[in-house]
């Protein structure tokens, strides 16, 4: 069979992992060649929202390769990401004798790799384990680098580990069931990875966002493998967020957490339509402090607005309720915070990004007023 797919490498020493990306991935026995051994038994986590995937798509392909297969619905939601699911998780696991060669596969969003990777990594003290997102926003951000984790009362991903995957398996085919407004979440942090690393990309997001969104194939794979070969690169550079590369990936995220919590996780924003907020936001603090010109956030909204995505937060519906000094306050409780002031990344340019400690508030306070009021 041809190889019509792309493989990275996350390069990571003996730690290190392929991603695959393409479409009908299932079908090629040459994908599965790194974790798969006839000796071990799967354990299948997948999103009860893509039951017809895991049961008829991944589970029938795991059938070759491995003795015994177990599955598990997980409630979709962030309300997953819990300490309840994950003992659910880890009992249903245990009930099925699963051993330190067995290998957890983790099918679906980033709920779901988040959980199942935490499971994987705390189960008879470390289990292998395989993502595969099903959303975009999985496949190019949340499944790749390592990062698992459970939400607490105190806030998100409080609970958590650094834990590799041995593999990634992007399909591009299973994303022809994801809603509309996941497509744009995930668009999103695609956009981010432009900003913050590759002017020419966002030039060529410009010119293909349209074909991105019927799902051309070949505009997709390039959008999505751009996207991941910036993450495996920072990744590779900043495994542990220990020298403040990695934090560069938090380009737009310090606004997009505040919106979120004003809004109260109640699904009028989701996690990828504040990022898209977050973006401009960051982009026009940039300005102020005098980084970048005007041009810069003008562009990122013109291209937003392009897209059908929101830009400011007056945007949102229902009204977010809050003011810029409750945001604020929200920013400060983030966990990457601290009260006397926020480390913000900022751009240089399209393209270049940086970290900038901020402790005098008032331009935030303008930058979130003015997108509060923006059309009023
Ligand atoms: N670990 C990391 O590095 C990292 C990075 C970014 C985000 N995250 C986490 O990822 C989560 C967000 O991920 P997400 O946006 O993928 O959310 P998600 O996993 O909740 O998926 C979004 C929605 O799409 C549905 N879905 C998933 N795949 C589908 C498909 N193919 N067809 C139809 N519906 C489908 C899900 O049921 C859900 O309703 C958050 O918990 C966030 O904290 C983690």
């Amino acid at each position: 069979m041809t190889q019509d797919f792309k493989i990275l490498d996350v390069e990571l020493g003996a730690r290190s992992y392929p991603i695959y990306i393409g479409s009908h991935l299932f079908d090629h026995a040459a994908i599965w060649a790194l974790p798969s051994s006839s000796a071990r038994a799967a354990f299948v986590l997948y999103d009860e929202a893509i039951t017809v995937f895991a049961e008829s798509v991944v589970k029938p392909a795991l059938q070759k390769i491995h003795p015994k297969i177990f599955t598990c619905a997980v409630p979709s939601g962030e309300s997953s990401k819990s300490m309840a699911q994950f003992e659910s998780c880890c009992a249903w696991a245990l009930s099925h004798q699963i051993q330190r060669n067995s290998i957890i596969y983790a099918v679906g969003g980033g709920v779901i790799g988040d959980i199942a990777g935490f499971v994987a990594a705390s189960v008879l003290r470390g289990v292998d384990f395989v993502q595969i997102p099903t959303t975009i926003l999985a496949q190019v951000d949340s499944a790749v680098g390592g990062k698992t984790g459970l939400n607490m009362p105190q806030g998100k991903n409080l609970i958590g580990a650094f834990y590799q995957p041995r593999l990634v398996l992007s399909d591009l085919a299973v994303l022809k069931t994801l809603p509309q407004r996941e497509w744009k979440c995930g668009y999103a942090e695609i956009l981010k990875y432009a900003l913050l690393g590759d002017q020419n990309f966002f030039v060529w997001l410009e010119q293909n966002a349209a074909k991105f969104f019927t799902g051309d194939h070949g505009v997709m794979t390039h959008a999505i493998e751009t996207s991941c070969r910036m993450k495996a690169a920072i990744v590779k550079a900043d495994e542990r967020e220990e020298t403040g590369l990695r934090a560069l990936l938090n380009l737009g995220h310090t606004f997009a957490h505040a919106l979120e919590a004003a809004a109260s996780y109640d699904g009028r924003l989701l996690h990828g339509e504040a990022v898209g907020i977050g973006l401009v936001l960051a982009a026009r603090l940039s300005h102020e402090l005098g980084f970048v010109g005007a041009d810069v956030p003008d562009a990122i909204c013109t291209h937003l607005k392009s897209c059908g995505m929101m830009t400011e937060i007056s945007d949102i519906t229902p009204k977010l309720l809050a003011t810029a000094d409750e945001l604020v306050v929200l920013m400060q409780s983030d966990k990457k915070s601290h009260a006397e002031g926020i480390n913000f990344i900022v751009l240089e340019k399209i393209g270049t990004a940086k970290t900038h400690f901020v402790s005098d508030f008032s331009i935030v306070k303008k930058v979130m007023t003015e997108s509060l009021n923006h059309g009023a």
